[in-house]
Parts: structure tokens; C-alpha cells; sequence
């Protein structure tokens, strides 16, 4: 399972890849705002040359289905680790599968993203979405059962032999990224807080503090 940061800091991104746990990075426009991204061309390329060769999602900022073509192809050319999020409707409730299937044809990864059932994984594996992005919170949000449509899309894409891979995201506590991980995911994109609450455990850092501190009284004995 990969796992990549859901974020556009800077500085959280730097720090998680040097641990060597981070396999790319997802963005959206809410994320990039949130984190004092107003620029999306100046932000992606910067994130873009920080991760290289790795994957960073940058999401098309418009509901015309044109427009996502042209922003995609546009946002394509800053670097070539970058994958387009396309939707898979507009807010008008249009499909957007046509675009993702161009794109791919064109070459252009696509991150298919916002999907909240498995009837649109399905579609968007058969339009040749190179990633297909679950939202796990928002699933539960609904009252779905997200670890149910997260193990029935890898199943499913596994049986058919489909190329695309599910990236879980809409992470809202440590427990989606375990129960993502247990339903099969084959890529979980983490904001940075939910890192650090995953490799904290109080009694960790409890036996952490009882060795150094037996380590201190043996030195004192060999004075
Ligand atoms: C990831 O790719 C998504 O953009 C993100 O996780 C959405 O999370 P949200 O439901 O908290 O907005």
C-alpha cells in the first residue's frame, strides 16, 4: 500500500518525505487554500519539483466540462509528475468520464476524484482513470459504509484486471486510514496531522522514557 501526504504546506510535505513513508502527494482547491496556496500554478510547481518522480494530484478549478480539458492539459505541462483530478460529475450533475477518457488517451494521468459509491469507481476505471479517489469521510457522511466500497472497488478492479488504482482520501481520524488499509487500498492520502497521531502512542513514549532513563542510572553506576 502507498501512502501519500493530502496537504500543499510546504514544510509538512518536506518533513514527511524525509522519513521516507510518502509515495506522493494529493491536493485539492479547498486544501490548497487552507494552507496559503493562492496560486495554484506557482504551488504545484513547487510541490511538483519537491516530490519528483513522485505523483501530485492538482484539481481542475472549474465546472465546465471544456474548460477541465483545457485547465488539465494546461496544468499537465508545469511538470510531468502531475496528475489531473477530474470529477466525476460536475455540480450540474453532468459526468465527467468523457474528460478523463481523453485525457488518458492524450497521456495525461487522471486522478478521478470525489467518488462516493462503487457504481462511479466502475465508470471511472472504464474511462481509464489512472487513479480513482474514494472519500472515505464523506461516504460515512451520507451514512454509506465506506470500508465496504473501498473493498469491493480493489476486488472488483482486481478481478477485471483493471489498471486503475484506489486512492482513499477524506481522512477524519486515524481508524479510516486503518480501515482503508484493511479494505484493500491500494493508496491512502493522509493530511498531516493524522501522521503524526498515527505513530504517537502514549506508552511508546512511556517505555521510550524508562529505557533512557535505566540507560542514565547504568552510566551512573559505572562511575
Ligand atoms: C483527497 O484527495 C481529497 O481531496 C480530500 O481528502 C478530501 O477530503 P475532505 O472530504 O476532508 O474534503
Amino acid at each position: 500500500m502507498e501512502i501519500f501526504i493530502d496537504s500543499a504546506n510546504m514544510t509538512e510535505i518536506k518533513k514527511w518525505l524525509d522519513t521516507g513513508i510518502i509515495d506522493g502527494v494529493t491536493t485539492n482547491p479547498s486544501v490548497m487554500l487552507k494552507d496559503g496556496v493562492y496560486d495554484i500554478e506557482k504551488g504545484a510547481r513547487q510541490i511538483a519539483a519537491l516530490i519528483k518522480p513522485r505523483p501530485l494530484s492538482v484539481e481542475v478549478t472549474t465546472n465546465d466540462l471544456d474548460e477541465m480539458l483545457a485547465q488539465a492539459r494546461r496544468f499537465a505541462s508545469w511538470a510531468n509528475n502531475i496528475a489531473i483530478k477530474i470529477p466525476q460529475e460536475n455540480q450540474d450533475g453532468i459526468p465527467c468520464y468523457g474528460v478523463m477518457h481523453q485525457l488518458e488517451s492524450e497521456g495525461i494521468r487522471v486522478n478521478a476524484t470525489a467518488a462516493l459509491s462503487f457504481g462511479q469507481v466502475v465508470l471511472a476505471a472504464k474511462a481509464g482513470a489512472t487513479y480513482i479517489s474514494i472519500f472515505s469521510g464523506r461516504v460515512g457522511d451520507e451514512g454509506g459504509n465506506a470500508a465496504e466500497v473501498i473493498a469491493n472497488s480493489v476486488d472488483w478492479l482486481e478481478r477485471w484486471d483493471f489498471k486503475s488504482k484506489i486512492i482513499v482520501g477524506s481522512i477524519r481520524a486515524v481508524a479510516d486510514i486503518l480501515q482503508a488499509a484493511l479494505a484493500g487500498a491500494h493508496i491512502v492520502t493522509i493530511p498531516p496531522q493524522f501522521l503524526g497521531k498515527m505513530a504517537d502512542h502514549q506508552y511508546t513514549r512511556q517505555t521510550v522514557r524508562q529505557f533512557i532513563e535505566d540507560a542514565q542510572k547504568a552510566l551512573e553506576k559505572m562511575k
